[in-house]
């Protein structure tokens, strides 16, 4: 079959590299795809919030497997949009994608199915959350309902922090904002924990965790994720059944009640106190840089399960994974994830010598006739896999190294809960 990939990060030419060996698959476009991408498919230069350009493409190409990696199209109803046609596309509905569309919509899931979170209040006005916070011990979290690309949470020390993240909010640095959501702040550790579901059935697709802040030690602000790694070292059976337990399986149960189903991957995140999971918040994707980590330890073939999900029957498919130790680091242009330069060359990636277990995975990249530029944040994705952390980590450090690009920069210290303890 001819398969399609809609998006352009790091996540998406990871799932390009994977589709690329599955058995099923004979050609495959990314819409719009990067530069790494268009060295295994086809990029097609498109709008992808333009569901109708996308399914016109897709005829044209003869494509029968839709792929989505964002949030942003599933949140908008993509998945609906291809519902009555011959082009089968994996991922959430946009009623079932309210999941990660509204904090808000989870919460009272929560609420009403008893999901261990953390307890909540949604104010519609200023004042009131104001009232409200005068009298709150801190810290505390703030958050902008909707899509905030990850940058609508403030973790708040203090009633003066929290007073100015909620006016932030209500002045609309998150597009127009209805109400805001005051979360009492959770202590642990935290895990992202994968699933994958056919809207009958669902499989565990890894554990990973991520490091969001920009800075080493996890300081300064936010970003759409600076390394990753996978497993997380929390993870184990009990923990686990816990979690399908009390967290998935309501939810899925709670999505059903509303009559719909969940199909695609799920990215859970939790926070883990005593080896008791609570649910940090819920994503209709694969994480990115997560997946980038997970996908390299798949063995099982990837084309094969996502046609599973398509057509019910996931619990018949195998889900198998390499035991070793995967790690990502992100290199970022200067500036990210404030102002950053675009169309800044970068060199030395030709002769990089990946051996077996060695990936390099674009994400805002571009090919100007034979030279590769930078054209986002986050650029390139340094992907290790090897049998210690440790190893994966000094690994990637000596791509990087070799890449030696002056204009960007990154974190070199992915992991380091799970390598210096
Ligand atoms: P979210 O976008 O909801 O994942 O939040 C971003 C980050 O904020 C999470 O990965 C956590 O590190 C942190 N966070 C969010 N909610 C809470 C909470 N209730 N308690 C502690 N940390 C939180
Ligand atoms: N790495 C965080 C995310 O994908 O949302």
């Amino acid at each position: 079959m001819n398969v399609g990939i809609i998006g352009s990060g790091g996540r998406e030419h990871a799932l390009c590299l994977k589709i690329k060996d599955s058995s099923l698959v004979k050609n495959i476009y990314c819409f719009p795809g990067n530069a790494g991408t268009s060295l295994i498919a086809k990029n097609i230069e498109i709008d992808i919030d333009n569901f109708k350009e996308i399914k016109k493409k897709a005829l044209e190409k003869n494509i029968t497997l839709l792929i989505v990696g964002p949030e942003k199209q599933l949140v908008n109803g993509i998945v609906d949009f291809f519902k009555n046609t011959n082009i089968k596309i994996f991922g959430p509905n946009k009623t079932a994608s309210q999941l990660e569309g509204s904090k808000i919509f989870t919460k009272k899931l929560c609420k009403k199915y008893n999901i261990p979170t953390s307890k909540f209040e949604i104010f519609k006005n200023k004042d009131e959350a104001i009232k409200y916070l005068d009298n709150s011990t801190y810290p505390i979290v703030i958050k902008a309902d909707g899509l905030a690309s990850g940058k609508g949470v403030y973790i708040c020390k203090s009633n003066d922090e929290a007073k100015d993240a909620v006016s932030e909010i209500f002045d609309g640095k998150f597009g127009k904002a209805s109400c805001v959501l005051v979360e009492e702040f959770l202590n642990g550790e935290e895990m992202s924990y994968f699933i994958i579901s056919d809207g009958k059935e669902y499989k565990s697709f890894q554990t990973a965790q991520d490091h969001k802040r920009v800075g080493e030690g996890d300081t300064g602000p936010n970003t759409g994720g600076m390394g990753s790694y996978s497993p997380s070292r929390l993870n184990n059976k009990n923990l686990e059944a816990k979690i399908n337990k009390k967290i998935i399986e309501p939810t899925l149960a709670g999505l059903k009640k509303l009559n719909t189903e969940y199909v695609g991957f799920l990215y859970v995140g939790l926070m883990i106190s005593n080896n008791e999971p609570y649910l940090i918040e819920f994503n209709v994707r694969m994480g990115d840089p997560e997946c980038q980590t997970i996908l390299p330890l798949l063995k099982s073939d990837l084309g094969e399960i996502i046609l599973s999900c398509c057509n019910q029957s996931l619990s018949s498919q195998k889900i198998e994974w390499l035991y070793k130790k995967s790690l990502c680091i992100v290199l970022c242009s200067d500036g990210y994830p404030g102002e950053y330069k675009k169309k800044v060359i970068i060199k030395n990636t030709d002769n990089l010598n990946l051996q077996d277990g060695q990936y390099l995975i674009h994400a805002g990249t571009k090919y100007i006739d034979k030279d590769l530029y930078s054209y986002g944040g986050r650029v390139l994705n340094i992907v290790v896999t090897s049998n210690t952390f440790e190893n994966s980590r000094k690994k990637a450090l000596e791509i990087l190294d070799k890449i030696n690009w002056v204009n960007g920069f990154y974190r070199k210290d992915i992991g380091y809960n799970v390598i210096n303890k």
